[in-house]
């Protein structure tokens, strides 16, 4: 086992108080204790929820904090009680999901610096194939995936072996379908190879550009949401093809014609109040609310079990067990493209604003701390 001079201090974007500023700052480098992992970043990946997180203090208990949640890296100490310590070694290669999120905000715990602490359930092993910079696309997305499928009421198999498909998802197969309405984002195209893995059969949209690649991954069949009569051929797809669809996963900021798309497909069949099910990866606005109402269509936001001990439990699985089997076997892969922005973590700051004026597509901006 490779042994690591670890650095009494190192870089870090510290969000100093609400709103900013946001500075480069020098931190005391923590061990790891317990079930944490000490990791050195070599990439961090931006996602949308740090500017949520910048500009609404959205789950920031206080400041100073250090903001991000996505990186890949490798592991240069562990805690005394990780789990199954064979797997995360000082010098194996990781992604995680390094956010203080569940962290009352502790500034060690957030992704934007050099070397960040994280609990062993939020990490991936991954395989030498795989480079940092595809590696840390991942995270966000395959976690928030799966939580869309644990609001749904899917059973997520949170113990035991990744090829263990539930028994009740098992019995659907082939005759049930699922909308992923967005599948050119980070979130969706997990969300599709999830799914799938599930055995569902699984519609999807993005822009045409995406089709053939999603079809690759997983998808049935590929729709243009820009398309006018979008809401009708899904309908009409899953009539065609004798299959229910009564559940969609929505990462995109509207969840209304995914709303249409369930309601339709469902028109002047038997499905009960309840049976209908959308759920939506950003908050819903009242609109979506009031939509789903009135077409009879459940609406509910992403969230991962209350109880610590059993959100460590779906977060293990996510991590450490279905992410790390389906890489290393190739069934699950990263769809988005790193754009690596030059100026490591004095570049964060002004990338957050892109990020928040514009639409990005299949592609996630990336930083060397
Ligand atoms: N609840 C949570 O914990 C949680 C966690 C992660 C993310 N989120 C939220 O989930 C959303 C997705 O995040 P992400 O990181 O996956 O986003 P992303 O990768 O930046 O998504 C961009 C993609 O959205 C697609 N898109 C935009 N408008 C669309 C539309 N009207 N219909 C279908 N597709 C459309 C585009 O696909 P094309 O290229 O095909 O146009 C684009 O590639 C964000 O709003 C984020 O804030 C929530």
């Amino acid at each position: 086992m490779p042994t690591f001079t670890i650095p009494k201090e190192h870089q870090a974007l510290v969000l100093t108080a609400p709103k900013g500023p946001l500075e480069v700052q020098t931190l005391s480098t923590r061990l790891p204790v317990g079930r944490e992992v000490l990791v050195k970043v070599e990439v961090i990946a931006m996602n949308h929820v740090d500017y949520i997180q910048l500009e609404t203090g959205f789950h920031v208990e206080h400041y100073p904090t250090v903001l991000g949640t996505d990186v890949a890296g490798t592991i240069v100490a562990t805690g005394s009680e990780v789990s199954q310590p064979e797997q995360i070694q000082p010098g194996t290669r990781v992604l995680a999901f390094a956010t203080n999120f569940f962290a009352h905000s502790l500034a060690e715990f957030g992704a934007y610096q050099q070397y960040v602490i994280v609990k062993d359930w939020f990490i991936t092993p991954i395989p030498d194939s795989l480079d940092f910079h595809t590696a840390a696309t991942i995270p966000m997305g395959t976690w928030t995936g799966w939580a869309g499928f644990y609001t749904a009421g899917l059973t997520v198999p949170i113990a035991g072996n990744a090829a263990e498909l539930p028994s009740d998802v098992k019995a659907a197969n082939g005759s049930q379908a699922i909308l992923v309405w967005g599948a050119g984002s980070s979130v969706g195209s997990s969300a599709l190879q999830q799914a799938s893995s599930l055995g569902y059969k699984v519609y999807v949209t993005s822009k045409s550009d995406h089709h053939e690649s999603l079809l690759k991954i997983g998808a049935t069949k590929a729709f243009d949401y820009r398309d006018e009569d979008v809401v009708q051929k899904i309908a009409d797809a899953a009539i065609a093809d004798g299959v229910s669809l009564k559940l969609a996963y929505v990462a995109v900021k509207t969840s209304i014609p995914a709303i249409d798309a369930i309601a339709l497909a469902n028109k002047g069949t038997d499905a009960n109040p309840g049976d209908l099910i959308v759920v939506s990866a950003p908050l819903m606005e009242d609109a979506d609310n009031m939509h789903a109402e009135e077409k009879g269509v459940t609406i509910k936001f992403v969230l991962t079990p209350d109880d610590d001990e059993e959100r460590a439990k779906f977060f293990y699985w996510v991590f450490r067990i279905w992410t790390a089997e389906k890489i290393k076997s190739g069934e699950f892969v990263a769809t988005q493209k790193s754009s690596v922005i030059e100026g490591g973590l004095s570049a964060i700051p002004k990338t957050l604003s892109v990020l928040q004026k514009y639409e990005v597509s299949r592609e996630k901006f990336e930083f060397e701390p």
